[in-house]
């Protein structure tokens, strides 16, 4: 595929930005010698620690692109008390933003309206949006899971054009293999991505279907980045608890 893999970090509520520097400036020392050509890095902390990763990564020239981990679905500015915007992140040079991920639609009852909001107010400021979409446990349970997925990616998509879903990235977390060291095995992750990429088909035109990255997330090590990665459908991984460790996210991004 002519698809660049994309290999993100998603560091959750975990980091102040003093940490934060810390794990930048070694993940940039341990991604050197690596062919970065060959992927695209990316490092997704809270937003407090965004200017300091934006000084570090522009300071040292490292090879890593950086994004946040939510938006507000509200464009421009206004009275939207502890809201962020899209253009306060293109400020700060921001390439990506999570949408939907899982915990902000558990704890944070984000709904399909919502999702699909961000995903709107994202592309309106140049940020490419990370769409997560992903089944639970029961939906798993019940031979639901692509079913599920499609729905939500359906949902998160509404109203796009053909060349704003192209700009889209779309996360594969099944929510059962979050966190939890259960990861899906590789036809798992091949058979949902395959689906979701089968769908943007449908839905949207085949350019779309092509060049849009379907990410696997859930569990993503370095000892099993590697078989994840060969599945044709999976153009990359969203890597939690792993990308906190600067040597081990390194070598997930790498695959070695
Ligand atoms: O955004 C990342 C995912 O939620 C995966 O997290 O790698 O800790 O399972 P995890």
């Amino acid at each position: 595929t002519t698809r660049t893999p994309l290999m993100a970090g998603n560091w959750k509520m975990n980091l102040d930005y003093k940490q934060g520097l810390s794990l930048v400036e070694d993940l940039g020392d341990a991604l050197k010698g690596g062919d970065t050509d060959a992927v695209e890095v990316a490092v997704i902390p809270p937003f407090v620690d965004i200017r300091t990763v934006q000084t570090a990564i522009d300071a040292n020239k490292y090879p890593i692109a950086y994004g946040a981990q939510d938006l507000s679905e509200h464009i421009g500015t206004g009275a939207y008390t502890g809201e962020v915007s899209g253009e306060m992140l293109t400020a700060l040079g921001c390439t990506y933003v999570l949408v939907g991920h899982s915990e902000r639609r558990q704890y944070h009852g984000e709904d399909e309206n919502i999702t699909n909001a961000k995903v709107k107010a994202a592309i309106a400021v140049g940020l490419t949006p990370i769409l997560c979409v992903g089944e639970g446990l029961d939906e798993r349970k019940a031979g639901k899971q692509v079913e599920y997925t499609l729905a939500q990616l359906e949902g998160g998509l509404e109203g796009l054009s053909n060349e704003d879903a192209g700009r889209v990235v779309i996360a594969y977390e099944p929510v059962w293999a979050i966190g939890t060291g259960e990861v899906a095995t590789p036809e798992d992750a091949q058979e949902v991505c395959g689906a979701i990429r089968d769908a943007l088909g449908g839905l949207f035109d085949d350019e779309v279907k092509e060049t849009v990255r379907v990410l696997y997330g859930g569990s993503v090590k370095s000892s099993n980045v590697g078989e994840i990665m060969a599945k044709d459908d999976v153009d990359g991984a969203l890597v939690g608890g792993a990308s906190l460790k600067a040597d081990e996210f390194a070598k997930i991004a790498l695959y070695q």
